[in-house]
């Protein structure tokens, strides 16, 4: 919506399709806030921001896309200000701002920023509403309830537009444009304990590897630390920034122990990891020991009902316990993607050519989680993907006005096979009559991805997930539905959401059995060093073959010194 405000400013005809409501998108999920160096509360500059998300990225993150995200933090959150969203105030009337994990003051020192622009604990809602109204004001056309199914693409390689289904009727449909910008979120249900919405399906990154085009760093997936025990339901990790800690079996504030200085506010994966161990060597809680805790109550009643006020009732309705009295049960779950369909910092996607390993698809761009920019490398900074969405939305919607701009008046011609590959793909679900159930093989992949593809990786593992993610990718070209009415229907929309899982998942699966060493959210039990000689590379998955490449991290900012690779610790 961010790219959509830019392009329907700049008097473009907007089509945005969703499929669901756009202020029932998966962004509602960032709960704690949006990083930008007001410095309101405490000092900070975008270079402490832009060392600490290179840090967190452990050095995988490319730093041109870093140092641009990090200086225009401060421009986008004021125009979202200025938009109408509804910031916490501090009592001089500024954004209000709080600590999270991994943002630190002065290049990494024990002080925390508190970097964190936050709406309460429903950041994410409010930042929907605000975009979603601004650009209802700029008569930005919305297709809700349509689900995008195949990019079209002409003989040149060039996109001219998407093939999309309305849910509604079932009818199919090509919706042609001058550009395409991808912004269709994480596919974080590939795994069985998911933050992420029934809806995060990964359904650009299917149509982008449908389409040939390669997926990068897809081994690298963040598991937020503070998940509903049972449930996964997202505690936000503004309940730290607050001043809640976890706690072992024994009462332990067991992060005093992985991380001295930032303590339960390291970064995500370095958390997931310690309560994952602390839960592997017996020192969980609860019966069957496979939690631990979040205590908050010590933070008073008053700051949990103005501060934290959707986790009070998440913890009260998900995990059966009120916080201001006891404990929330957490365990770490999948929450984000860092990996996906790769693109520079303008937002156009980049694929290898002649050579080139990033040569823009003409017409083609993506922003957000299905995107690569790279900005979080291997692994992610609470509040970075707000940051994210806004700073690449608008400079994707920035470029594809330009594009726009730059070509003649009329359409180019469609393929004529346009639309071919998406209707075949539906013939088949029409015609079948027998076959595997989409819900048992979405069962399956999400079991096996959760088994063989977790916090912890270990090789045999990860090369039996190879061979089972072969076998569902197989079942999933043999799915059959019942029902074959068009008519919102709901299990072909499933199984049409299955093909885009299983790209997600492969593409997971096979890049980190590749990767042989640890790095961010990879932690390999067989290489459990970060390997910079022979691993500070981005992976490149591409469909056809199921086969791998690499391509050169940029270590060079654009105007600013390298923050070369150092030992990260918190
Ligand atoms: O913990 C959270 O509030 C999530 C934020 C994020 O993923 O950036």
């Amino acid at each position: 919506m961010r790219a959509s405000l830019e392009l329907a400013r700049a008097g473009m005809k907007v089509a945005v399709l969703s499929k669901v409501f756009p202020t029932r998108s998966h962004t509602v999920a960032a709960q704690g806030g949006i990083a930008a160096p007001l410095a309101n509360s405490t000092e900070d500059n975008w270079h402490w921001h832009m060392y600490d998300t290179v840090k967190g990225s452990d050095y995988l993150g490319d730093q041109d896309a870093i140092e641009y995200m990090c200086r225009r933090a401060i421009e986008v959150v004021v125009e979202l200000e200025h938009l109408g969203m509804p910031f916490d105030r501090l009592e001089n009337g500024k954004i209000y701002q709080r600590p999270f994990g991994g943002h630190t003051q002065d290049y990494g020192s024990a002080k925390m920023a508190m970097r964190s622009c936050a709406a309460a604990d429903r950041t994410g809602h409010a930042m929907l509403h605000t975009l979603y109204q601004s650009n209802v004001k700029v008569n930005t056309q919305f297709f809700v309830e349509w689900m995008a199914l195949d990019l079209v693409r002409d003989s040149e390689g060039t996109v001219c537009g998407v093939v999309a289904m309305e849910m509604e009727t079932g009818e199919v449909m090509i919706l042609q444009g001058k550009s395409t910008i991808l912004a269709t979120g994480g596919g974080g249900r590939i795994y069985a304990a998911s933050t992420n919405a029934f809806i995060n399906t990964g359904d650009g990154i299917g149509m982008a590897a449908r389409a040939g085009i390669p997926l990068e760093d897809m081994e690298f997936w963040q598991f937020h630390p503070t998940g509903v025990a049972g449930a996964g339901v997202l505690i936000t990790e503004g309940v730290r920034g607050e001043g809640g800690y976890l706690l072992n079996k024994d009462g332990e504030r067991f992060m005093e122990r992985y991380a001295p200085n930032a303590k339960d506010l390291a970064s995500r994966d370095v958390v997931s990891r310690a309560m994952t161990t602390e839960i592997k060597e017996g020192r969980g809680c609860g019966k069957d020991a496979d939690y631990v805790l979040l205590k908050l109550d010590h933070l008073g009643p008053e700051v949990i009902n103005l501060r934290l006020p959707g986790i009070r009732e998440i913890a009260i309705k998900f995990a059966n316990v009120d916080p201001v009295k006891d404990p929330i049960p957490v365990v770490p779950t999948v929450h984000y993607q860092m990996g996906g369909i790769p693109t520079n910092y303008l937002g156009q996607v980049v694929v290898p050519k002649g050579g080139n390993p990033e040569v823009p698809v003409a017409g083609l761009f993506a922003v957000g989680e299905c995107a690569c920019v790279s900005v979080h490398g291997a692994n992610r900074l609470g509040t970075n993907s707000l940051l994210d969405l806004v700073v690449f939305g608008k400079a994707g919607g920035e470029s594809a006005v330009e594009e726009i701009r730059r070509q003649p008046l009329a359409h180019r011609d469609l393929p004529k096979d346009a639309g071919d590959y998406s209707l075949s793909r539906l013939a088949r679900l029409d015609s079948a009559t027998s076959g595997e159930r989409v819900f048992d093989v979405g069962n399956d992949l999400r079991r096996s991805m959760q088994a063989h593809c977790g916090v912890f990786r270990f090789p045999d593992m990860l090369i039996e997930g190879v061979d089972r993610m072969k076998e569902i990718a197989e079942r999933a070209g043999r799915t059959f539905i019942a029902d074959k009415s068009k008519v919102f229907n709901t299990a072909r929309i499933e199984a049409l959401e299955l093909d885009n899982l299983v790209e997600t998942a492969m593409s997971t699966v096979v890049s980190a059995e590749a990767r042989k060493e640890s790095r961010g959210a990879q932690a390999r039990e067989d290489f459990p060093n970060r390997d910079d000689k022979n691993w500070m590379k981005h992976t490149l998955w591409f469909k056809e073959g199921n086969r791998l490449e690499y391509k050169p991290v940029h270590q060079k900012p654009l105007s600013v010194e390298t923050f070369e690779p150092k030992v990260r610790s918190y």
